[in-house]
């Protein structure tokens, strides 16, 4: 048996580095000789962009855990046990839980051991002990998240309802099971999607799904009955996968720390500097809904870039937006977005200071803020006893804009 496995990463389709485990439980990545001498590169992610625009080819070694960028590839909490579980992978071994998951990925990136090899070396530690899982092929789905989430494809046959695919692979729809701690959560993000549609938030086609109109679900997971979210892919195109990060990966932080390390002004001062204005409206516009709805879980997992035409990045659509406030008491946003991130000292003044230290223009965004706090205001009173959302949380919501000084500036 060999002492070092090597894994392909793969960027649509081409071979661009490996991903190597080597002995003492390293693992190190590096560039392919080709990727790096080619001009017209697709990029991989912004945290291999050294200041000049050039590649970052030196790349430190590993203990344990793969680095950051590929971490964050692979699901969070119980989607991941569940799947280290099948794979009778030890669920803290990336290395070897991209080995069995690397097939569907976020975005473009797949990732296949570079031989060929269909399954790790058995004697390998990396497989749990007595694994009996069901080897790799029952589980090639792969999505970071901590609710159980998967990746499904449209049942023409079955009137509107989405199927699990066996391979899990090719599937352009994300289903999102009710949580078995708050009631309604399906509905309180479909909600909250179709108000940010209503302000003008660019939002991916989604809907609400009845759980038994869904094939293919594995046994023994999550709740059975109710309904479940559903969002189209937008890393899923005709012409195959359409290649995306998060902003953990742009700022090379492991999933744990996704609310720490990085603020909504550092943010802007990617997209400023990456995409431009556009991309910066449309992060104003949503950090402004968010703290509309009192949503507090928009960490640095739940903003992605995307990269339409391979190397340059935009804002991605927007998802995983909750109004929490209607689960669980909280007064501030996930992410500080310049110098606090309470609800209640967001105005045009850290907005304005959030502008300038991004290096953004200060009126644009202040033109943004007050436009979508108006349109959002409309939609909310005109919508609010028609969504699906229950009594206590649409005053829950009402209670909370009444204290918003964001509210009150318009
Ligand atoms: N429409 C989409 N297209 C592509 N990828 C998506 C889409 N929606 C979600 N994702 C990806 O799936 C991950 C999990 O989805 P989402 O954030 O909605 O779930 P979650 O379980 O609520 O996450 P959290 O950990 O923030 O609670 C996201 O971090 C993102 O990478
Ligand atoms: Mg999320």
């Amino acid at each position: 048996m060999p002492d070092v496995s090597v894994l392909d990463v793969r960027l649509h389709g081409e071979t661009i580095g490996t991903l190597a485990h080597l002995g003492g439980d390293r693992t190190i990545f590096a560039f392919s000789d080709s990727y790096v001498a080619r001009e017209d590169r697709p990029t991989l992610g912004l945290s291999f962009k050294d200041a000049l625009g050039g590649l970052i080819t030196e790349l430190p070694a590993t203990q344990r855990r793969v680095a950051p960028f590929f971490a964050n590839l692979l699901p969070e909490g119980p989607l991941r046990d569940y799947l280290a579980r099948r794979a009778g992978v030890h669920a803290e071994r990336e290395f070897f839980l991209l080995w069995v998951l690397g097939r569907d990925l976020p975005g473009a990136v797949t990732i296949a051991p570079a031989d060929g090899e269909a399954w790790p070396p058995m004697a390998d530690d990396g497989l749990a002990e007595g694994a009996g899982g069901d080897r790799p092929d029952a589980l090639r789905f792969s999505l970071a998240g901590v609710q159980l989430k998967f990746s499904a494809i449209e049942n023409r046959g079955r009137n509107g309802g989405l199927a699990i695919p066996a391979h899990g692979v090719g599937g352009a729809w994300i289903v999102k099971l009710p949580s078995s701690r708050f009631e309604g959560v399906p509905e309180n993000e479909h909600a909250m999607m179709s108000l940010a549609r209503a302000v003008g938030i660019d939002v991916p086609e989604f809907r609400l799904v009845d759980l038994d109109a869904i094939g293919g679900l594995p046994e023994g997971i999550g709740r059975r009955e109710g309904r479940a979210f559903a969002i189209r892919r937008f890393d899923r195109g005709p012409h195959g996968p359409v290649h995306i990060e998060d902003f953990a990966q742009v700022f090379g932080v492991y999933p744990e720390r996704k609310y720490e390390t990085a603020t909504v002004r550092s943010i802007a001062q990617v997209l400023g500097i990456e995409s431009g204005a556009e991309s910066v409206a449309e992060l104003v516009r949503r950090v402004v809904f968010c703290v509309l709805i009192g949503n507090a879980d928009m960490h640095l997992k739940n903003w992605s870039l995307i990269y339409p035409d391979r190397r340059t990045p935009r804002l991605a659509p927007a998802y995983d937006l909750v109004s929490t406030i209607a689960f669980l008491d909280d007064d501030g946003f996930a992410l500080k977005f310049a110098r606090t991130r309470r609800f209640d000292a967001f105005g045009r003044e850290e907005l304005s200071y959030l502008a300038e230290k991004a290096g953004l223009p200060v009126r644009p965004a202040l033109a943004v803020a007050r436009e979508t706090t108006e349109r959002f205001l409309l939609a909310w009173e005109a919508e609010k006893a028609h969504l699906s959302l229950p009594a206590a949380a649409v005053t829950t919501i009402d209670a909370h804009l009444a204290r918003l000084p964001i509210v009150r500036g318009v």
